[in-house]
C-alpha cells in the first residue's frame, strides 16, 4: 500500500517512467545554465534530481516574470517548481524533463557555496549542513535509520523493554579520567554518562530481563583518532539469565546478521553504487579467540605489540592482524576475542570461576576494528564489593552496589558504538563523516 503523502509537492523520482503530467516538486537548486533561449536549472530532492526547462522571452521582448525569477536564482536556493513532466532521455539528469510553469523561490542561497565534495574533511564538518545534501551522505543516514529499525525488530522479537536512562549521575559509570563534569544544584558535582552500563544493570535487578538503550554518551578522552569522538550514539543491550558471556555473543550475533541481512536487502545496492563496498551477511557462530589464543598467534608470528598497549592488551595493528587471520581461516570479517584479563576489564565484569586473572568477557571487531565491548556481569554483591573496592570505587558506586543487594538474576550484555559499525558498513574514512554531528576534543560547533 501507498502512504497516502504528506506534502503536495512530489519527490522527483516519482515522476521518472510516468506519461506526460502535470506535477510540483520542490527541492534545492543544484546547477543553473542559461543559454539564449533557455535556461536550464537542475533541481535536487532526497530522491533525485531533474532539470527543468524555462525558455526565455526572444528578442525585444521583456522576459516573462518567470524568466526573471530564474535569471535570480542562486546554486543552493530552495525552490518549488510547478510544470509539465515530460520524459526527454537527452536529459542526462534522469531522462525526466520539467517544463516550468511556475517557480516559487521559498528561500535564495547566497552566491558562492563554501564547499563541495573537493573541500577538506575538517572544512566539510564546518558547513556540515552543506556537505550533508550530497546523496551520498544522505545514504548514510537512510542506512542508519534501516540499522536502528533492524535492530528494533529483532529486540521486538524478543520481548527487549526499551530504557531511557539518565545522562546525568552522580559517579562515573566507567572509569573516573574520563568523564566531563558539571555543576548541579546544591547537590556539587554531576557527570555525563559514559555508558547506561549500571542503569541497564538495574533494570535487571528491577525484573526487566531483557533490555535496551539507544542514547547519547560522553567520553572526555583527548582522542583524535578516526575511531574516536566525545560523545557518541551508544547501542546498549543486556539480558538476564544467561550461563556465560558465550549467551551474550550467540544473541549479538543472531541480532548482528539481522541487522546485516537487513541492510543488504534493503540499500547493497545503493551502498555498492556510492561506497563501493558490498555488504556481506555474516554466518554464525562468528569466529572465536580467547586473549591467551590471540597473544600467542601474534607471537608466533613474530608480531611486536606497540610499546604503549597497556599490558595483556592488544595494539590496533595486533588486531587487524587478528581480522586477517579470521578472513582467511574462517571467511569471516568479524572476529570476537574474548576472556580479557581482570587487570583490564572495569570492576564489573564477572572473572572466570577458574581463573580470577581472566573475565568473561569478549570484544567484537569488525573488519579489525572494535565495535562491542561485553561481558557477564558479577551479580554477587559480596564478589561485586570486594572488586569494587579493590578498584578504589565502593564509596563511589554504593547506590549501584545497593542493585544487588535484594536478588539479582546472572546477566550481561555489551555495548556498541552506532557510528563505528555505521562506519565500517560503508568502508568510512572516520566515524565523523558516519555522525550527523561529530563531537571533538577541536569541535564543540556548529
Ligand atoms: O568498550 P566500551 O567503552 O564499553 C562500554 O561502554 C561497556 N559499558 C559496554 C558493556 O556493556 N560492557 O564502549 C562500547 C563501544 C565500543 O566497543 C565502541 O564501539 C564504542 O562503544 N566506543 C566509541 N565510539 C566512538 N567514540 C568513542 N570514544 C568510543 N568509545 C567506545
Ligand atoms: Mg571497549
Amino acid at each position: 500500500m501507498q502512504p497516502s503523502p504528506i506534502v503536495s509537492v512530489a519527490p522527483i523520482a516519482t515522476l521518472a517512467g510516468l506519461a506526460p503530467s502535470e506535477a510540483l516538486i520542490a527541492g534545492f537548486v543544484e546547477a543553473i545554465r542559461v543559454l539564449k533561449r533557455m535556461i536550464f536549472v537542475v533541481v535536487s530532492d532526497r530522491s533525485g534530481r531533474l532539470q527543468m526547462t524555462i525558455e526565455r522571452a526572444s528578442g525585444d521582448q521583456p522576459p516573462s516574470a518567470l524568466e526573471a525569477t530564474a535569471l535570480s536564482l542562486t546554486v543552493g536556493s530552495a525552490v518549488r517548481v510547478r510544470g509539465a513532466a515530460v520524459l526527454n532521455p537527452a536529459v542526462k539528469t534522469g531522462g525526466v524533463e520539467l517544463l516550468a510553469s511556475s517557480l516559487d523561490v521559498a528561500s535564495l542561497a547566497e552566491p558562492g557555496l563554501p564547499v563541495d565534495e573537493h573541500t577538506a574533511s575538517d572544512i566539510q564538518l564546518d558547513w556540515r549542513f552543506l556537505a550533508l545534501r550530497r546523496p551520498e551522505n544522505l545514504l548514510v543516514f537512510e542506512v542508519q535509520t534501516t540499522i536502528e529499525r533492524a535492530m528494533r525488530e529483532y529486540w521486538a522479537s524478543h520481548k527487549f523493554i526499551e530504557l531511557h536512562s539518565p545522562k546525568l549521575m552522580h559517579s562515573a559509570s566507567e572509569s573516573g579520567a574520563d568523564t566531563f563534569a558539571t555543576r548541579y544544584f546544591e547537590l556539587g558535582t554531576a557527570y555525563l554518562a559514559q555508558s547506561p552500563q549500571f542503569y541497564k544493570q538495574m533494570a535487571i535487578a528491577s525484573g526487566f530481563e531483557r533490555v535496551f538503550e539507544i542514547a547519547p554518551v560522553f567520553r572526555a578522552e583527548p582522542s583524535m583518532t578516526p575511531r574516536h569522538a566525545a560523545e557518541f550514539t551508544s547501542v546498549d543491550v543486556e539480558l538476564a539469565w544467561v550461563e556465560s558471556h558465550e549467551d551474550v555473543m550467540r544473541m549479538e550475533e543472531a541480532w548482528l546478521r539481522h541487522v546485516l541481512e537487513t541492510v543488504r536487502t534493503e540499500h547493497g545496492e545503493a551502498i555498492a553504487h556510492r561506497f563501493g563496498v558490498e555488504v556481506r551477511v555474516p554466518t554464525v557462530p562468528f569466529p572465536r579467540l580467547t586473549m591467551r589464543e590471540a597473544h600467542a598467534m601474534l607471537e608466533r608470528e613474530g608480531h611486536e605489540i606497540a610499546t604503549e598497549t597497556k599490558p595483556g592488551d592488544l595494539d590496533p595493528a595486533g588486531e587487524r592482524r587478528l581480522a586477517q587471520w579470521a578472513l582467511e581461516q574462517h571467511g569471516s570479517e568479524l572476529l570476537f576475542l574474548t576472556e580479557y584479563p581482570s587487570s583490564l576489564r572495569p570492576f564489573y565484569h564477572m572473572r572466570d570461576e577458574r581463573d580470577a586473572s581472566v573475565t568473561k568477557s569478549f570484544d567484537l571487531l569488525w573488519k579489525g576494528i572494535e565495535i562491542t565491548t561485553g561481558a557477564q556481569r558479577e551479580h554477587r554483591l559480596a564478589e561485586l564489593t570486594r572488586q569494587a573496592e579493590q578498584a578504589g570505587l565502593r564509596e563511589s558506586v554504593s547506590y549501584y552496589l545497593d542493585f544487588f543487594r535484594y536478588g539479582c538474576p546472572p546477566h550481561g550484555g555489551f555495548g556498541l558504538g552506532l557510528a563505528r559499525l555505521v562506519m565500517l558498513m560503508l568502508g568510512l574514512p572516520s566515524i565523523r563523516e558516519a555522525t550527523f554531528l561529530h563531537r571533538g576534543p577541536n569541535r564543540l560547533t556548529p
